[in-house]
C-alpha cells in the first residue's frame, strides 16, 4: 500500500491502490497459465474479470502464483504519478524470471497501457503486449502476435464497447460481493484528471443485461452488487445526454431507474454503487434508494474542494453552495444516509483561505469517511496545460494531514454514535486480523468485526456494536 493515506480503506479501488491477483477455472485447456494482477479503482477489478473470461474461453487457465506462470498481465492505473511508480516497480521484478525464461509473456493492461501506448514498450523493455481498456477482445490475437515473436499493441478507444455480453469469470469464487459495471469512459473532463484519456468517452451498457448479470450473481450465491461508472448518475440508456429518445421502440432507463431494477432482482441482495457526481445527482436517485430497504444508505459524493473557485478550476461543474444543497437534500429524503467523499490538498493555486474553506466544508458536512489525496499533476489534463502546480510538497502534505486529522475526528465520532446499536451485517468472511473473528459491513459501509459464528458467508446477521476505532466497528452477535 503505498497510499497510507485512507483511514477507512473498504473498497478495492485506487483510493486504497487495491491489488489483486486473480485466480480463476477454465473450461477446455490450452495448457497455458495466466496471472493476472490488478491496480486502480474497482472498476478496473470488474475489467480484470473480464479479461480472465475472456481467455478462459481460450482455454488459458488463471493461477494465483506468478512464478508459474506463462502469460503475466498486469492492470494498470494512472490517476496519480505513484499509482504509475508502483507498477512500475513491481515490474522489475519479473525481469529476472524474463531473462531466464525469455518465452514468458508480460503485458500492461488498463489505464497506463491506454495513457503511455507503444512508448511503453520502448520505457519497459520487457514488456511484450499493451492493450487498452477498450481492446480486451483482442487479447487472444494480441498474445498470439507475441507468441509470433513481435510486441503486440491495441490502444483503440471505442464508443461503443462496454463488454455487456460477456459474463465475467468471479475471481473470487464463493464470493458475497461484486463489482458490476454500468457506464465505461467519462465525459467530465475535471481539470486534474487523466481518466477521460485513460478510458474514453462515456457509453452506458444495457440494462437488461445489467439485471441479467445481478440475478445470476444472486443465484449463485452473492448477497451485494456495487453498479459501477465513473459517474453513474450520467447513466442512460437509449437517451441522448440532451434527454432525446434514440429509438422510440423501446424504454428508456435513467440512473433512479436501473437502481430500482436491480434491487428488485430480490430483496436480499444488498445493492450499492460508486461514483455519484453532485452535479448529476437527482432527487429522483436519493428517493428510490430511501424506498427499498435492500439499496444501502451510504452514497459516496466527492467533493473534491470546499471553495466555488477551485472547483470552478478543477472544471467539476459545481459550487461549494451546490454541494451543501445535495447533501441537504440527502439528509432531507433520507435521513441517516452515510456520506463519503474524496479530497485533493494543494491543487494548482489553492490558498491558504481556500483550503480552509475544504475544512470548513468538512466540519459542516461531517462525512462518515473520505479518500484524501495530494494534487499530482497528469500529463495532457486541462490543469497540466492550463495551470501551474505551485504548491510547494510541504505544503501540500501539510495541508493534506490537517484533511486527515479532521476526517479521523468525524469518522470516530460518527463511529462512537453506533456503539449500543444492533445492526445487520453481512458476513464476507474471516478477519484478516484473527482466525477467532469474522467481519462484514453494516449498511452503511463500515467494516464491523465480531467473534466467529457457525454462519457461513453470505449470511445477514444481527450485531451489536460494543467498541470501535475510526475505522472499524467491533460487536457481538445477537440471536
Ligand atoms: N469519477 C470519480 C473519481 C474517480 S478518481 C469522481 O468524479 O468523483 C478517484 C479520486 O481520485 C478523485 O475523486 C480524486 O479525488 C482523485 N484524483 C483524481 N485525479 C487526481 C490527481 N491528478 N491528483 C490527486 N488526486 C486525484
Ligand atoms: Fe475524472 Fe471527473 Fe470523470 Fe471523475 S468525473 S473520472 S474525476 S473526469
Ligand atoms: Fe485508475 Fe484508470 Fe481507475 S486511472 S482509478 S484504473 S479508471
Amino acid at each position: 500500500m503505498d497510499n497510507p493515506i485512507n483511514i477507512e480503506p473498504k473498497v478495492i479501488d485506487e483510493n486504497r491502490q487495491g491489488e489483486a491477483t486473480l485466480s480463476a477455472p477454465s473450461g477446455k485447456s490450452n495448457g497455458k497459465k495466466l496471472y493476472l494482477e490488478s491496480y486502480g479503482c474497482q472498476m478496473n477489478f470488474a475489467d480484470s474479470e473480464v479479461v480472465a473470461s475472456i481467455l478462459a474461453n481460450e482455454g488459458y487457465e488463471t493461477i494465483r502464483n506468478a512464478d508459474e506462470a506463462d502469460i503475466v498481465l498486469i492492470n494498470t492505473c494512472s490517476i496519480r504519478e505513484n499509482a504509475e511508480t508502483r507498477v512500475r516497480n513491481r515490474l522489475t521484478d519479473f525481469k529476472r524470471r524474463k531473462q531466464e525464461e525469455p518465452g514468458l509473456v508480460v503485458g500492461i493492461l488498463g489505464c497506463m497501457a491506454e495513457r503511455l501506448k507503444k512508448n511503453l514498450l520502448e520505457e519497459e523493455k520487457l514488456v511484450d503486449l499493451v492493450a487498452g481498456p477498450d481492446a480486451y477482445r483482442d487479447l487472444p490475437n494480441l498474445i498470439s502476435e507475441v507468441g509470433g515473436g513481435q510486441k503486440a499493441v491495441n490502444v483503440l478507444l471505442s464508443r461503443e464497447e462496454t463488454y455487456a455480453d460477456i459474463s465475467p469469470v468471479r475471481l473470487d469464487e464463493g464470493g458475497v460481493t461484486a463489482f458490476v459495471s454500468i457506464t465505461r469512459g467519462c465525459d467530465n473532463m475535471c481539470s486534474f484528471c487523466v481518466v477521460p484519456f485513460t478510458r474514453g468517452r462515456e457509453r452506458s451498457r444495457n440494462p437488461q443485461t445489467i439485471v441479467q448479470e445481478c440475478r445470476e450473481l444472486f443465484e449463485a450465491g452473492y448477497r451485494e452488487v456495487t453498479l459501477l461508472g465513473q459517474n453513474v448518475d450520467s447513466y442512460r440508456w437509449n437517451m441522448t445526454s440532451k434527454g432525446e429518445i434514440k429509438n422510440p421502440e423501446e424504454d428508456t432507463t435513467n440512473f433512479a431507474q436501473l437502481m430500482e431494477m436491480v434491487a428488485l432482482v430480490d430483496p436480499k441482495l444488498r445493492v450499492r454503487f460508486s461514483t455519484s457526481h453532485p452535479k448529476d445527482m437527482t432527487d429522483e436517485v436519493i428517493e428510490v434508494m430511501a424506498k427499498y430497504n435492500n439499496i444501502c444508505p451510504y452514497i459516496h459524493l466527492p467533493v473534491q474542494s470546499g471553495n466555488s473557485e477551485v472547483l470552478k478550476k478543477m472544471n467539476r461543474g459545481y459550487t461549494r453552495e451546490w454541494y451543501l444543497d445535495r447533501i441537504k437534500k440527502i439528509r432531507a429524503i433520507y435521513p441517516g444516509c452515510a456520506i463519503s467523499t474524496d479530497v485533493i490538498a494543494g491543487f494548482c493555486g489553492e490558498t491558504e483561505e481556500q483550503h480552509q474553506e475544504t475544512m470548513s466544508l468538512m466540519r459542516e458536512v461531517e462525512f462518515e469517511y473520505a479518500y484524501m489525496f495530494i494534487y499530482s499533476e497528469r500529463p495532457k489534463t486541462l490543469a497540466e496545460r492550463k495551470y501551474e502546480d505551485d504548491i510547494p510538497t510541504d505544503t501540500k502534505k501539510r495541508r493534506l494531514n490537517e484533511i486527515i486529522d479532521l476526517q479521523r475526528e468525524h469518522s470516530l465520532k460518527a463511529n462512537v454514535a453506533q456503539v449500543g446499536q444492533v445492526q445487520e451485517v453481512l458476513i464476507e468472511g474471516r478477519s484478516k486480523k484473527s482466525e477467532d473473528q469474522q467481519c462484514g459491513r453494516n449498511p452503511w459501509n463500515t467494516m464491523v468485526v465480531f467473534p466467529k459464528t457457525k454462519h457461513a458467508k453470505g449470511t445477514y446477521i444481527q450485531v451489536k456494536i460494543t467498541d470501535c476505532t475510526s475505522a472499524t466497528l467491533m460487536g457481538e452477535i445477537v440471536e
